[in-house]
This record gives structure tokens, C-alpha cells and sequence, in this order.
């Protein structure tokens, strides 16, 4: 299959390309595996990265690392919200004087060194036209989906009106190269056509699902319990019902206590991933009522990360209770993995929307969390007729997924597409 070829090493094409990953796990994710993957097509890979969420980069020796700095003085203090202004505030001017050192360095060594050939850049970053002041071309990764940044399309309607002040994520598309996405025409076809050329008038690269490329990721920012995949070696085919809301939302106290109780009394196995700093104001497990973690001994599991796409990918996981982050959502398209949607912020309403009523491959949870709507839903996709009607669907999704990666597919021709448009700057 064509994963496989893809993972084969081009020659070096004399060409580098900088990657600046904004320092969240769902972001930091597609951005290296993009890095990955234009490594593999002959590119060379240097990464400008905050201090804040540094990437492990002992996982990429083949990459050239460059921290800067980022001003962050408490961010386990803060939401994620304010560390993203915070950061688009004070990252400017260092990541400016690193990008001039770095072009300034090809410039002077050109017999040693590949010329830089573009800037690739995360779509939340706000100051990344700077690269103009080197003639640098800059290209938008897209971390969400087409149809979630849809939703954000419509900001310079709700901007002109003043409800939100974006203009300049705005300026920094249109000022782009380029657009890449890590989904797939497939799956969003009717999206992607309307999304478009003609909007920001700058062709766009639908080239997902980039982890498919290559073996599971190892840019996780949290160290991945590996016991969970010993834990679900002992269960049933298809038995067990994981959940995971991602690295960023919180829920609190209550909703957690409702999620713990939705999963004891739908007497489903259960994996269960509670990121330290998932409850508010809680540092794990202190809030799960007394004698909880013996009356679901066996049947339910809890770690605080863990390996998710091996998770996804173990025969013995039959659904999925996901916040519908894009990464979570593509990553468990591309496993034939059923949905329960509990959708927290920005881009995962509209996810948990497709997820439910376009592809109809799991259910949107809606209003307040709560223990009898959780224990019914998650009956309903593992146990009941429909889950198996949603299992057969999904299963059709993963088809496309192999179809599109293998030589002449959509997303091969797309990424035949980026290196010559990278390889033309
Ligand atoms: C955020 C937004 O929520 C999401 O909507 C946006 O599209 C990207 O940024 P996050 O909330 O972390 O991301 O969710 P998601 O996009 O699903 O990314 C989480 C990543 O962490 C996934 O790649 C997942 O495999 C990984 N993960 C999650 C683990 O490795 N282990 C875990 O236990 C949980």
C-alpha cells in the first residue's frame, strides 16, 4: 500500500523548507508529520519552535531545530486562549531575527547549504508575513478541518460587522502561497469546492491524512502509557468503548463525574484517558466518588495519555467518546472507529456535526453531559443495530482513506502537486 512507498526517502533535492508549528499537541502533530513527509520527497526540514511545548527533537535527528523565545512566564496558569495571544504577541520580533539568521546563513554558505525555499506556517500564527521582508513565500498549514474553517471563513462578515477582530489571520492567508490540509477530497469534497481558489484566490493542497504516511507519530508532547495497549490485548474484538477529549478542553467536576457514571452503568469496557488538568481544578482522580475504581476493576481502565492512534488501531476498540478534535476525528475515520461526539470549542461543533449527520458514522452529544444520555449513547453505537450501520459506514470511509494515499489517488496527486509548487519558488 502506498503509505509504505510514500515512507521511502527521495533523493535530496537541495531544498529546504522551515516549518513553524504553533505549540499545541493538535497542531504540533500534522506540523511534523507535514515535516516527515516533505522529508521523504527530498526536502531538507528545519523547525523554529517556542520554548513552550518544545517538540522532542531527539525523535527527528534528521531535522535542524531553532527555539525562540516566547515571553511565557506561568502558562500552566493560563487557558489556552490567552496563551495563544500571548503568543502572537511576543513571538514576532524572535521569530523574525531567527528566520533572518537562518536565510542569512543559506545566503552566505549557498555552496554548503540547500536554499531555503519556503516558510510553512500555522494558519493561528499572526505575524508570519514577516518571511516577506526576506522574499520568502509563506504556505498556510490548515490544522482543522475544511469544513470546521468554514466556520472561521465567515469571520470577515462577523469582523466588517465588529463582533470579532481577526483581520489579521486573514491578511496572513491571503498573503500566502498556498494552503495544505490534512483531509482528504473524498471526505470533503463538497467543502473543499466551495472553500477555495476563488476565496483567497491561492491554490490549495488537500494532502491528508498525513499520520497514514508513516508508522504512529512520536511527537506527542506527554509521555503515551503503553500499558493501555497491554490492557486492551485481554479484551474482545470490538468490545471496548475509548475516550479521550485531547490536550486542550477541560470539563468540570460535575461533567466529569457524569462521564465516569455514564461509562460504570453502561457495563461496556471502557478506556478512559484523564489528562492531568482535564477537571478543573482537580489534578486527577481525587473527584471519582469512593470505591469507583474497584467497582469497574477489569472493565474500565484509566491513564492519564495514552498511544491513541495504536489505540484507535487495536482490534478491541469498537467506538469512540471523542471532543471531535480534527486529529481525533480524522485519526479515527482512518480506523473504521464509530463516534459518540462531545464536542467543547472552536472547530469540533462543526466536526461532531459531519461526524453525526453528514458521514453519519457516530452521534453528536448535545446540551448538558449527562450520565443516562452517555450510557445510552454508548449502547447505542456498541451494542445496538445502528452502531453496526454506523461500523459499516465508517469502514467505507477507511476505503477511501487507502485509496486516496495509493499512487494516482487524490491525495497523492495533491502532494505530487505541493512539491512542484515548492520546488517552483
Ligand atoms: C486542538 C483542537 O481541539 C482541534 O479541534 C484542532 O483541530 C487542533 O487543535 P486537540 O484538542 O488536542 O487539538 O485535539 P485533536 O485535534 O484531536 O488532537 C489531539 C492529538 O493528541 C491527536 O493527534 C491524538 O492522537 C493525540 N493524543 C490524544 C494522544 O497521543 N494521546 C491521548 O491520550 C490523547
Amino acid at each position: 500500500m502506498e503509505t509504505k512507498q510514500e515512507s521511502r526517502i527521495s533523493p535530496r533535492n537541495g531544498r529546504r523548507v522551515i516549518l513553524f508549528p504553533l505549540p499545541f499537541q493538535g497542531h504540533i502533530n500534522p506540523m511534523l508529520q507535514l515535516g516527515s513527509i516533505l522529508y521523504s520527497k527530498g526536502f531538507s526540514i528545519t523547525i523554529i519552535h517556542t520554548k513552550f511545548n518544545s517538540p522532542n527533537s531527539c525523535n527527528y535527528p534528521h531535522f535542524d531545530f531553532h527555539s525562540i523565545s516566547d515571553g511565557l512566564t506561568d502558562p500552566s496558569a493560563e487557558d489556552s486562549t490567552t496563551i495563544l495571544i500571548t503568543l502572537n504577541a511576543n513571538c514576532m520580533v524572535p521569530f523574525r531575527n531567527c528566520l533572518a539568521k537562518l536565510v542569512s546563513n543559506t545566503n552566505n554558505n549557498s555552496a554548503q547549504e540547500d536554499s531555503v525555499a519556503c516558510l510553512i506556517t500555522d494558519f493561528l500564527w499572526q505575524f508570519t508575513h514577516v518571511a516577506d521582508e526576506f522574499k520568502l513565500p509563506t504556505i498556510i498549514l490548515q490544522t482543522h478541518s475544511v469544513s470546521g474553517y468554514l466556520g472561521i471563513a465567515a469571520y470577515p462578515f462577523l469582523r466588517d460587522k465588529g463582533y470579532v477582530p481577526i483581520q489579521a489571520m486573514v491578511n496572513n492567508i491571503k498573503a500566502s502561497s498556498g494552503m495544505i490540509w490534512n483531509t482528504f477530497e473524498e471526505l470533503e469534497q463538497a467543502a473543499l469546492t466551495t472553500l477555495p481558489e476563488e476565496y483567497f484566490g491561492i491554490p490549495v493542497f488537500p494532502i491528508g491524512p498525513f499520520h497514514k504516511y508513516f508508522p504512529a507519530s512520536s511527537s506527542s508532547l506527554l509521555s503515551q502509557d503503553q500499558s493501555s495497549i497491554s490492557w486492551l490485548d485481554k479484551q474482545a474484538p470490538k468490545s471496548v468503548i475509548y475516550v479521550s477529549f485531547g490536550s486542550v478542553a477541560a470539563i468540570n467536576e460535575t461533567e466529569f463525574l457524569e462521564i465516569a457514571w455514564g461509562l460504570a452503568n453502561s457495563r461496556v469496557p471502557f478506556l478512559w484517558v484523564v489528562r492531568p488538568g482535564l477537571v478543573d481544578g482537580v489534578e486527577w482522580l481525587e473527584a471519582l466518588p469512593k470505591g469507583y475504581l474497584e467497582m469497574v476493576d477489569g472493565r474500565g481502565y484509566i491513564v492519564q495519555w495514552a498511544p491513541q492512534q495504536q489505540v484507535l488501531a487495536h482490534p478491541a476498540v469498537g467506538g469512540f467518546l471523542t471532543h471531535s478534535g480534527w486529529n481525533s476525528t480524522l485519526e479515527s475515520i482512518c480506523e473504521g472507529v464509530p463516534m459518540i461526539c462531545q464536542p467543547c470549542l472552536a472547530d469540533q461543533m462543526v466536526n461532531a456535526r459531519y461526524v453525526s449527520h453528514v458521514w453519519r458514522v457516530g452521534l453528536h452529544l448535545e446540551g448538558k453531559l449527562e450520565k443516562k444520555e452517555i450510557e445510552t449513547a454508548i449502547r447505542r453505537v456498541m451494542v445496538d443495530a445502528e452502531g453496526q450501520e454506523m461500523r459499516e459506514r465508517i469502514t467505507c470511509l477507511k476505503k477511501n482513506v487507502d485509496a486516496c494515499l495509493r499512487q494516482g489517488g487524490s491525495s497523492h496527486q495533491a502532494l505530487g502537486r505541493l512539491v512542484d509548487h515548492i520546488l517552483s519558488f
